[in-house]
């Protein structure tokens, strides 16, 4: 019986040696490593990029930099991984859970209208399984409202909206290249945005708040004599992160069609299962980080999930909605009908690099086969 992975870092000997040469380096913080991590990202999106030492820390300080602070609220799908809200809460905002769209994945602008108030200074668009939605009507709705967006890609890098990589234009994206994303640093993330006060504030922030420390270190100097203007954390990322981060960039084209391919593949095959809905991505522009499919009501995905698991299938649930997590629950939030319908019914197969165009087929028979039994 075959034994599958939901996902998986994918690591080649390419990685390994960058990865020795750093240590051989004996130098292992953030230095020149990061500096050319940040000049390929750069040249990749056509504008700064800044690397962060995780997608969660990106987003908390993209928000810092917009200057998010105590009682700001933040437009969010609840449907999304816990990062997101954390985020938000880190940085004193409060986040708003808005509904999503089930033909997308991602949030829903009419619902979203009806959480505005006069404390919403921003909305976070969750690039929900790498689909984006209407990025356009997305960036209508906040200029109508004057919100700042902060794009969550963690899920959508290499995605393409319109001819433009994700994160190429709009306010501001933040990646996450943790280690099973579409390319993976170990941990890590970064931020993408060409708003020079937000650069300012991000490049300092993400080193304890020391003044133009970024610049130093990437030259190799250290002072002795910092001044800190603002709240800083220890989100930089480190030359080891970079130097698998760097070889994972350089060959992505070859993840990012593996990806798409086992995602048509997916797609093919269940177009012809009534007991199964597939989100409306085009897998020619999207560059799926995970596969989810919606079950028919009819449907008991733990049993399911039970019974593919003993198949060697394993299945994951992408996400519990936010807004039920006791922490982030709201006396008085009107009701996520959408979230609260779909969030039972969705199911993540399996997807990574190496997963084969035959192992897709499995996976479908299997799912297939038992869709009726549960
Ligand atoms: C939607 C979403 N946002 C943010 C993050 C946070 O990224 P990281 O794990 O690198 O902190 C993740 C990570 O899985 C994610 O899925």
């Amino acid at each position: 019986m075959r034994q599958l992975r939901l996902s998986k870092s994918c690591i080649t000997q390419e990685e390994k040696r960058a990865v020795m040469s750093v240590l051989d380096r004996g130098y292992l913080g953030m230095g020149p490593e990061v500096r050319d991590f940040e000049n390929d990202l750069t040249s990749f999106f056509g504008r700064p990029a800044t690397c962060i030492v995780n997608g969660t820390a990106a987003l908390h300080l993209a928000l810092q930099g917009i200057g998010i602070k105590s009682g700001d609220e933040v437009l969010v799908q609840s449907l999304t991984y816990v990062a997101s809200f954390q985020a938000i809460t880190a940085a004193g905002g409060i986040p708003i859970a808005c509904d999503f769209d089930p033909d997308t994945g991602c949030i829903d602008l009419i619902d979203a209208r009806q959480r505005v108030s006069d404390k919403t200074k921003a909305i976070m668009p969750v690039h929900y399984a790498g689909g984006v939605g209407d990025l356009d009507e997305l960036y209508k709705f906040a200029e109508e409202y004057d919100l700042r967006v902060i794009e969550d890609a963690a899920h959508a890098f290499g995605t393409e909206y319109k001819g433009s990589k994700v994160g190429s234009f709009g306010d501001i994206a933040c990646f996450s290249f943790d280690g099973i994303k579409n390319i993976t640093s170990g941990e890590g993330g970064c931020i993408v945005t060409d708003d020079p006060m937000v650069l300012e504030r991000i490049r300092d922030a993400r080193q304890l708040g020391v003044e133009q420390d970024s610049e130093r270190r990437f030259a190799g100097l250290r002072s002795w004599n910092p001044n800190v203007l603002d709240q800083g954390w220890r989100y930089h990322m480190s030359d080891i992160m970079a130097a698998i981060g760097r070889i994972q960039l350089k060959n992505f084209d070859h993840h990012r069609t593996k990806r798409q391919s086992l995602a048509k593949e997916y797609s093919a095959i269940l177009a012809e299962e009534s007991l199964v809905t597939l989100f409306n991505h085009d897998y020619e522009k999207v560059v799926p980080h995970i596969f989810v499919v919606i079950l028919d009501p009819s449907v008991d995905r733990s049993k399911l999930m039970d019974i593919l698991s003993k198949s060697g299938v394993p299945t994951g649930i992408h996400y519990k909605p936010n807004h039920l997590l006791s922490f982030f629950h709201r006396k008085g939030i009107r009701a996520l009908p959408i979230t609260e319908e779909y969030s039972s019914r969705l199911l993540t197969l399996p997807l990574h690099p190496e997963l084969t165009r035959d192992d897709v087929r499995y996976i479908t028979t299997e799912l297939r086969e038992h869709l009726r039994d549960a």
